[in-house]
């Protein structure tokens, strides 16, 4: 088992809503979104594995039935953002991190 450790990483007031940002965190990219009407943020890697770019959190979040999902800018594939998998091609999938809210500060957990 490794240790979940939280690491902060912006003000919840600086993530527009239903937008992503990407930010670097020990080394890792990672895109976050905030999500209405949850007001929830959402954290998966931010590496597109279709086209190997860094470019999730540039895309556009919408919703696929109830899923919410990211599509790639690039080749638009959809990301599940809370299971990380492509909905086109459920075997591929992108790493997914938990994230929290701490009095107004996004948090999110990262694995040894
Ligand atoms: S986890 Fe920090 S206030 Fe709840």
């Amino acid at each position: 088992m490794s240790d979940l450790r939280w690491v902060a990483v912006c003000e919840l007031d600086d993530l527009v809503p239903q937008r992503g940002v990407a930010a670097l965190l020990e080394g890792r990219q990672i895109a976050l979104f905030r999500v209405m009407p949850e007001d929830e943020v959402l954290a998966i890697a931010n590496r597109d594995p279709f086209s190997e770019a860094n470019v999730l959190a540039r895309g556009i979040v919408g919703s696929v039935g109830d899923t919410v999902v990211v599509a790639s800018p690039m080749y638009k594939q959809h990301f599940d953002l809370r299971a990380g998998r492509s909905i086109e091609h459920p075997d591929v999938a992108v790493d997914t991190f938990r994230t929290r809210v701490c009095r107004g500060v996004v948090e999110i957990g990262l694995r040894w």
